[in-house]
C-alpha cells in the first residue's frame, strides 16, 4: 500500500521525505488556505519535492469551470492530479478531464455507489473519507472494504485512496483491506513509528552495551 501525506505544509513533507516512505501528497482547499500565500506556488514546491502524485483540488462548482480549472492545475506540474468533488458536475468533469489524459482524484466520496460512478468515468483515484464517516457513527472501513471488493470484481483500474485518516489504526485497517493508498496527516505517520517496547528495548540494548564497555576498562 502506498502512503501519501495529507498536507499542504511544505516543512512536514521535507521532514518525511528522507525516510523513504512517502509516495505522494494530497491537498485540499482547507489545507492550502491554512498555509496562506500563493496556492499555485505551494503546489509547485510540493511537486518539486515529492516527484510523485500531488492532488490539487478545484474550487469551481460547474463541470465546465472544473474542466477549465483542472486543465490549469494540470499545467502547473506533470505530477499534479486534479481533485474534483463527487457530484453530477464532478463526475461529468472527471469524464472530460480523463478523456484529455489528465489524472483525476474524485473526492468527498461517502458511499459505494458514489465510488462505482467515479470508477465508471475513469477516475485515477477515488477518495472515500473514513474519519468523517466514523464521526457520524458509520464505519468508514466498512466502506473501504466494499469499494475494494467492487473494484476487484469489476477490474476497475481506479485506485482506492483512503482519506480523512485520523490515526494509525485506520492505516493498518486500510492495508489489511487491500486499499491502494492511505493519505495521512504527518502526525498519523509519526504514530506509525511509535511503540513503547521499541523505545524500552533500544534503551536496554544501549545500556547493556555501555556497561560492557565500562567493565573492559
Ligand atoms: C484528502 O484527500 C482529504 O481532503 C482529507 O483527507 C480530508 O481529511 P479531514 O476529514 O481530516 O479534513
Amino acid at each position: 500500500m502506498k502512503l501519501f501525506v495529507d498536507t499542504a505544509h511544505v516543512p512536514d513533507i521535507e521532514a518525511l521525505l528522507p525516510l523513504g516512505i512517502v509516495d505522494g501528497v494530497t491537498t485540499n482547499p482547507s489545507l492550502l488556505a491554512r498555509e496562506g500565500g500563493d496556492p499555485d506556488a505551494i503546489l509547485k514546491a510540493i511537486c518539486g519535492l515529492v516527484q510523485g502524485p500531488v492532488s490539487a483540488e478545484v474550487v469551481s462548482t460547474t463541470a465546465d469551470e472544473m474542466v477549465g480549472e483542472g486543465r490549469r492545475l494540470a499545467l502547473l506540474d506533470e505530477h499534479i492530479v486534479v481533485k474534483v468533488p463527487f457530484g453530477r458536475e464532478g463526475v461529468a468533469a472527471c469524464k472530460r478531464l480523463t478523456g484529455e489524459g489528465i489524472r483525476v482524484n474524485v473526492t468527498l466520496v461517502f458511499s459505494a455507489a458514489q465510488a462505482l460512478l467515479a470508477a465508471k468515468v475513469g477516475a485515477a483515484y477515488v477518495s472515500p473519507f473514513v474519519g468523517r464517516l466514523d464521526d457520524v457513527a458509520t464505519s468508514g472501513m466498512d466502506l473501504i472494504g466494499q469499494v475494494v471488493d467492487i473494484y476487484d470484481v469489476h477490474e476497475f483500474a481506479t485506485e482506492v485512496l483512503v482519506a480523512s485518516v485520523r490515526g494509525p489504526l485506520h492505516v493498518v485497517e486500510a492495508a489489511t483491506l487491500g486499499a491502494d493508498i492511505c493519505t495521512c496527516p504527518a502526525k498519523v505517520i509519526d504514530g506509525l513509528f511509535a511503540h513503547p517496547l521499541t523505545d524500552i528495548g533500544l534503551q536496554k540494548f544501549l545500556a547493556d552495551w555501555e556497561r560492557a564497555q565500562a567493565a573492559k576498562v
